[in-house]
This record gives C-alpha cells, structure tokens and sequence, in this order.
C-alpha cells in the first residue's frame, strides 16, 4: 500500500509538470496517461493486489486520482484549443504585419554617394584594420619618433600591446595597398577612425574618413586639383567654389588643404565659417618619395597624390547640422529624416 501510494504522487507529479511540444498535447497526455496502455490504469490493476483491509480506502484514494488526471485532460482540451487552432482556420488571404522601414544613417548616405563619385573615375575601395602597428599608422608615412601626431594625447594604443593601436586615419590602408606592389594604384579608403580628443561639438574621439590614393607614372598636382574640384562639383553642386592652400603633412610633399565656399551663408560669413566665408573640407598633396620608398616603390619611375576628408564634416556642411555629437546618439527622430533606406 505504501509502495502504491508513493507510486501515485510520483504520478501526480508527473501529470502536473507535464508539457509536450506535439501538436495536439491534449491527445499526447490521454495516451500517455488515461490510455488502455496508459501508466493511470495500470495503477488501477495494481488494485487486485491490495490486501482486502486496505481496498475500500485504497479504492477512493486511486478515484481521487483518477479524476484529477481527468480534469488535467479536460483543461489541456481547452487551452490548446486556442493555442493551435486548427490548420484549416488560418485565413491565408489575410494581409501580413507589415515591418517598419528604418533609413540609412547620414554618415552611410554620405559615405555612399562620395564612394560612388570617385567610381566614377575609376577608384576602387579598399579596406584595412582598425587596430594598427606603428609602422603601417605612422612610420611607413614618414612620420618622424617625435612627430606631436604620435602623442599619447592624440592616439589610443591599446593597453595589453602599446605596439598596437586604433588607427588615427585611414592612410594605413593605403600603405597596405602599396605594399602590396601592384601597380598603379587608385583606390579610396572609407573607414572609421579614432583619436584621443575632447569630444564637443566638432571634434570626437571616433569619426570616419575617405582617404583616396592615385599612383601611376607622370600622376601630378594638376590631377590631383582636377580630381578634387570633379568631387566636390558632383557633391555640392556646379556653383560651388574651391581654393587650395598650402599646408603640411609629413606624407605629402608638397601639401595643401582645400576649402569649399561656406554653404552656410554663401561666402558673405558666418558662424560655420568663422565669417572667413570659406570652410575647409580635406587635406591633400603629392605622395612623399619617401613613402613610396617605405612601401617599395620606385620613387623616380612613380608619383601620386593622396587626400583625406572627415565625412562628418561634410554631413554637416551638406545637411547643415551643426553638431556633430548627434550623429553617435542614436536619437530616432534625428536619424529618421534622412533619405529613407529603399
Ligand atoms: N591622413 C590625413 C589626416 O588624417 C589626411 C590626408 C591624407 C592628408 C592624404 C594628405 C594626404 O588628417
């Protein structure tokens, strides 16, 4: 009797955690269960084996429980009634739930449409790591140990290897495409990029880049011009005016920086511009010897110039946005009233 009683709770408790993935759980608990084969009525034979003291109270006991395992069936009848109704109710001409579009973020659409100007002229893209080593962010480009731009203020290294560190601009792309030795080279390098500064309205500790190198025989700075001033015709339009002023990166000789004529106030001067009615949008020059040497091209047989722009910058000068920590805040609002995905 004992044995017996300790069989129904077990029981008991197998009925009150069951579960059953089958498509109609209802029927896989009476076969399981209340079924000829089922373990309720096999207890009930076991009845014959009661000593006949025990069976009036043995008898009510293994009722009880057969009626529980009933009333368990009876509510499983029910709840999978709803939960899987039959195949032939679903209306399969109903419309579906349609999924809400998103839109591209404006860094994308502008990385995309200044990607596909240069297509155009035949640039290929080219991506690289964002963790870099010494040689490919700095020193293949010519710049010198003590160069400010090596600074631990400027740049992340990465604390378990200070070998290591986020690439400050995408020019280690162009690197790894010289080494690679195939000649000439035209390509343009998006990508993001990340320096230690304070983050504020114009500056931010990550921003992206669209750095582009042409490296052929007899390439020159009048192809570089005549490249820029295609780009940003295609990108803010004819009326839009260029001017080139000399500058200085350790990888260019000679270099220039090239301003747009402020989109803003149209030249007259403003804030954006600092009432200067120019802003500035990229840095550029003609490749240094050295560089081509560091990545083992002959200098005397090859030229080429590079240039390197914030897309950020331009974003901001095409949709006038005037900060430019929005752009990493992820705010829907702002985000949704771009040029939609499709
Ligand atoms: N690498 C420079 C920067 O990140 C941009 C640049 C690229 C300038 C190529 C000149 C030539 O600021």
């Amino acid at each position: 009797m004992e044995n017996l009683l300790s069989q129904i709770n077990n029981l008991k408790e197998e009925i009150n955690n069951f579960y059953s993935d089958d498509k109609n759980p209802a029927e896989a608990f009476r076969i399981k269960f209340l079924g000829s084969h089922g373990s309720v009525k096999s207890l009930m034979g076991e009845m014959k084996n009661v000593a006949p003291e025990n069976k009036r109270e043995m008898g009510k006991v293994l009722n009880e429980f057969k009626l529980f395992a009933e009333n368990k069936w009876e509510e499983l009848k029910t709840t999978t009634d709803d939960r899987a109704p039959a195949t032939d109710s679903i209306d399969l001409s109903l419309p579906g739930d349609a999924l809400p579009i998103g839109s591209r973020h404006p860094i994308s659409i502008v990385r995309n449409k200044i990607v596909s100007i240069f297509q155009r002229l035949g640039f290929a893209v080219a991506e690289g790591p964002e963790i870099e080593d010494d040689w490919h962010n700095f020193s293949a480009l010519n710049l010198p140990e003590n160069h400010p731009a090596r600074d631990m203020q400027d740049t992340f290294y990465v604390s378990q290897n200070p070998a290591w560190m986020l690439r400050t601009h995408t020019s280690s792309v162009q690197v790894r495409e010289m080494e690679k030795g195939k000649l000439p080279i035209r390509i343009i390098c998006p990508g993001r990029v990340y320096r230690n500064e304070t983050i504020s309205a114009r500056a931010h500790c990550f921003f992206n880049q669209v750095e582009g190198l042409y490296i052929a025989d007899n390439v020159s700075f009048a192809d570089l011009k005549q490249t820029l001033y295609f780009f940003v015709q295609e990108m803010f339009g004819k009326e839009i005016k260029v001017r080139f002023r000399p500058s200085y990166f350790p990888f260019t000789e000679p270099s220039a920086e090239m301003d747009i004529s402020c989109l803003i106030c149209g030249g007259v001067g403003c804030n954006v511009c600092k009432h200067t009615g120019w802003v500035e949008i990229l840095g550029c020059g003609m490749v240094h010897p050295n560089v081509l040497e560091n990545c083992g091209i002959d200098s005397k047989k090859y030229s080429g110039f590079a240039f390197g722009m914030g897309i950020e910058r331009i974003t901001m000068l095409k949709y006038q946005i005037k900060d430019l920590r929005i752009f990493s805040e992820n705010d829907v609002r702002f985000l949704k009233q771009f040029e939609s995905a499709v």
